[in-house]
């Protein structure tokens, strides 16, 4: 995991009133639930005095109560009560769990994965999608590392393959470029696949003409992608790393083109069906991919049209500090 980062870890939705949430992210139990303000509070989700899970026990006003012998935490991790010591009995300081940064925009829950910094940079949503589109969402657990998962949808090489029949109609199996470009830690990558006619050789990026008209993607640091189908339709998937062997892809059909409530609704449902058509595809042969966990380093026999995946291996790396 790359350290010091926003990482999308929950859509809204699933952090309800008056609940605690368990989940397993980033490696760590979590527990989460919504303060008296509707705030979305986060701890480690292990009672530091015999081990029980947080999450099975009870939410009493801002504090949340374990289950096993009712020590009470607030949403800085603190216990703040030992019944069986009595009520008055000031709680000793090393009597608390690890609390997480987290705050909820756009949609999304996002935890801040690193070193507690006063003043934490800006989430880094797509700007484009902040304001104007609505968006039906869909999302399910892979067993995979999230770093294939991420690859997968930097992957222009394998549309004529793996979605014959679907967004790779075609044939286009000789890729063009593609032409990769950062900004911060934003990639955008443009793609131009074509059929194979025996004679041309693939465009080295370099020789790719007026190739912002191409069509592109986006991927944003450290997980977070966004497809540009048109002005007026996006798609964007959060792969929220679970643990090593699973990842949470979060995929969203955003859109404004169609505003009218009931039809809005409809439009983004159908669209997903489609998404998740597209993404099974996918899956099929992302889970049989061996290493689990892709790293820069790694004996893959890398081509020129695996440019994105070989950018995002190297950034990622450099972001680890590796
Ligand atoms: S294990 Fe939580 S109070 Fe004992
Ligand atoms: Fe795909």
């Amino acid at each position: 995991m790359i350290k010091n980062q926003w990482y999308g870890i929950l859509n809204s939705n699933e952090i309800k009133k008056n609940k605690l949430t368990g989940v397993t992210r980033m490696g760590e139990k979590l527990v989460l639930w919504r303060d008296e303000t509707g705030a979305v509070k986060c701890i480690f989700d292990q009672c530091c005095h015999r081990g029980a899970s947080l999450s099975a026990g009870t939410l009493v006003h801002d504090t949340i109560k374990c289950p096993f012998h009712g020590f009470s935490y607030d949403g800085t991790g603190r216990v703040v009560q030992i019944p069986a010591n009595g009520k008055k009995a000031p709680v000793p300081e090393h009597f608390k769990v690890n609390a997480y940064v987290v705050k909820e925009k756009y949609g999304f829950i996002w935890l801040w994965y690193g070193a507690f910094q006063e003043v934490l940079p800006e989430i880094p949503f797509f700007e484009y999608l902040r304001t104007g589109f609505s968006y039906g969402s869909f999302s399910e657990v892979w067993p995979v590392h999230y770093t294939r998962a991420i690859e997968n949808q930097l992957d222009v090489v394998h549309l004529p393959f793996v979605h014959a029949n679907s967004i790779g109609r075609g044939n286009k199996t000789l890729v063009n470029g593609p032409v990769v470009e950062w900004v911060d830690n934003r990639m955008t990558f443009y793609v131009n696949n074509q059929v194979d006619n025996g004679e041309s050789k693939p465009l080295k990026p370099l020789e790719i003409e007026n190739y912002q008209d191409l069509f592109s993607l986006e991927f944003q640091m450290p997980n977070m992608w966004q497809n540009k189908i048109s002005p007026d339709v996006r798609i964007v998937a959060i792969f929220a790393p679970i643990d090593e062997g699973h990842t949470k892809i979060y995929l969203r059909f955003y859109q404004r083109f169609m505003r009218l409530p009931i039809l809005k609704q409809m439009v983004n449902h159908f669209s997903n069906v489609t998404n998740r058509f597209i993404l099974h595809q996918d899956r099929h042969v992302v889970l049989t991919q061996i290493p689990k966990k892709s790293e820069l380093e790694m004996n893959e026999n890398l081509i020129q049209g695996d440019a994105p995946i070989i950018e995002y291996r190297k950034r990622r790396a450099l972001l680890k500090g590796k």
